[in-house]
């Protein structure tokens, strides 16, 4: 591995390095070899980085905060080969569907290190969860409180629940991934009483076995004192409902959310930061509000994911609007990422193919989609770059493919997990045989 990287690779995975070549390699593959083996778009996941960042999150937390609990959000993106990863480092898991509850139970996860969120489970879903034995059923709102009630009387079974609370903090992060505010889809604002309210509900609730609180403010939250704030007011809250009704808060969850650098000039805070103000601000309040210690639950999703993945692009067709732009256009786009459309995300990029080139321009990389918006990095500086050429870009690993779609009847892309000079396909590409697979005439 790469100790000491250029400065253009720091986004990339932990592994990333320049062959003599003057190639990307990553995981020790030479990435141009795995574009051509593999074809693009072609998405890369870094073993090496990915357990890497598994384990940092365990070793910060622990290190001030035993009891805590990482459970990989694999909203982020979940795949068997993923889930089997997960598994291995002794993580727990947050779902939020049956479909990635069924990848878990696929590759015998342990499903008592399963939390389930979402805030409108089906009857189906909450029944799946309720026959696999999933650990903790995250409860989102009155409606599934007493549907899952229900259900779990019929099965005879005794569920045990967090309550996701909104606790009315702002992340301030974009409108589309703010989720602790009042007016969020999301769980039971504190403010309006119906926390409360719904605590006294899952208390008397025969079925269900009521044992911490739960909030996620948003993503990513690129600021630490909104987790600060939340975790009082939360925090607060729990001790006040102990006072009343003899609550006891043996589970505090905080979700995720944690940030990560996606263009060279951003600073966002580390795992490390994350890790020592949030159990600062939790061991404060604990001794000086005189609670019990609940087991911490963090969520992170796309500090674990996000650096190990690298999506590969091919150049194609090259437009030059004279004083105006310069277009670069590759063989994938909003149907394999649509974060750029959906978020103004921005990335950075590099041209594999000639990785430690000094002389640069500025470009515009475009999809290949029948939409204008479906421009991938904006005014970005390249090397000169001719149709073939491979463009990488880095911080990939999250919320890309989960949200690939089949627009303009793109078959999504192949994955590829590169470690040790080896490379392994972890999804085939779709073929155009697939597209059509459902269809009925
Ligand atoms: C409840 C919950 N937990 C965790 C996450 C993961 O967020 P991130 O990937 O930013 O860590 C999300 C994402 O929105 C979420 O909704």
């Amino acid at each position: 591995m790469n100790t000491s990287k250029a400065p253009e690779l720091a986004l990339f995975p932990l592994t990333a390095e320049v062959n003599n070549q003057r190639h990307l390699v990553i995981g020790g593959c030479d990435v141009v070899d795995l574009a051509n083996e593999f074809g693009t778009p072609l998405y890369l996941f870094d073993e090496f980085t990915l357990r890497h960042k598994c384990r940092e999150f365990k070793d910060e937390f622990c290190k001030y905060y035993p009891d805590t609990l990482v459970i990989y959000a694999s909203k982020a993106f979940l795949n068997r080969a993923l889930a089997r990863i997960f598994k291995e480092e002794d993580l727990g898991l947050d779902v939020v569907s049956g479909g990635e509850l069924s990848i878990a139970h696929s590759v015998d996860f342990p499903l008592n290190k399963v939390y389930f969120h979402g805030n409108n489970k089906t009857p189906e879903e909450l029944n799946l969860a309720l026959d696999l034995g999933v650990g903790r059923i995250v409860v989102d709102n009155f409606y599934e409180l007493e549907l899952l009630n229900r259900l779990a009387g019929e099965k005879g079974i005794s569920q045990n629940i967090l309550l996701r609370l909104t606790p009315g903090v702002d992340p301030h992060t974009h409108q589309y991934t703010t989720t602790g505010t009042i007016e969020s889809k999301f769980g039971f604002p504190l403010a309006t009483g119906q926390a409360e309210e719904v605590v006294t509900q899952a208390l008397s609730a025969s079925n269900l076995n009521l044992l911490g609180l739960h909030f996620h403010l948003g993503s990513p939250v690129s600021d630490i004192q909104p987790y600060e704030l939340a975790i009082e007011l939360v925090l607060r809250f729990g001790r006040e409902m102990g006072g009343k009704f003899g609550f006891n808060l043996s589970e505090f969850g905080i979700g995720g959310g944690f940030a990560v650098p996606y263009t060279l000039d951003s600073k966002v805070p580390t795992i490390a930061d994350y890790a020592r103000v949030v159990t600062d601000k939790l061991n404060g309040l604990i001794s000086g509000l005189g609670l019990s210690r609940p087991r911490l639950i963090i969520e992170p999703g796309r500090a674990i994911v996000g650096q190990a993945g690298v999506a590969l692009y091919k150049v194609g067709a090259i437009k030059e609007i004279p004083g105006i732009k310069k277009y670069v256009c590759v063989d994938g786009g909003i149907s394999d990422n649509i974060r750029p459309a959906l978020y103004g995300a921005k990335y950075e990029a590099l041209v594999a193919n000639k990785a430690s080139e000094a002389e640069k321009e500025m470009i515009t990389i475009a999809g290949k989609l029948c939409e204008s918006g479906d421009i991938l990095v904006r005014d970005v500086n390249l090397a000169t770059v001719h149709p073939g050429d491979i463009i990488a870009i880095p911080v990939c690993g999250a919320y890309s493919i989960p949200m690939a779609s089949n627009y303009d009847a793109m078959p999504r892309p192949a994955i590829v997990m590169v470690k040790e000079s080896q490379a392994r396909l972890i999804r085939r590409r779709e073929t155009y045989q697939d597209l059509m697979s459902l269809d009925l005439i």
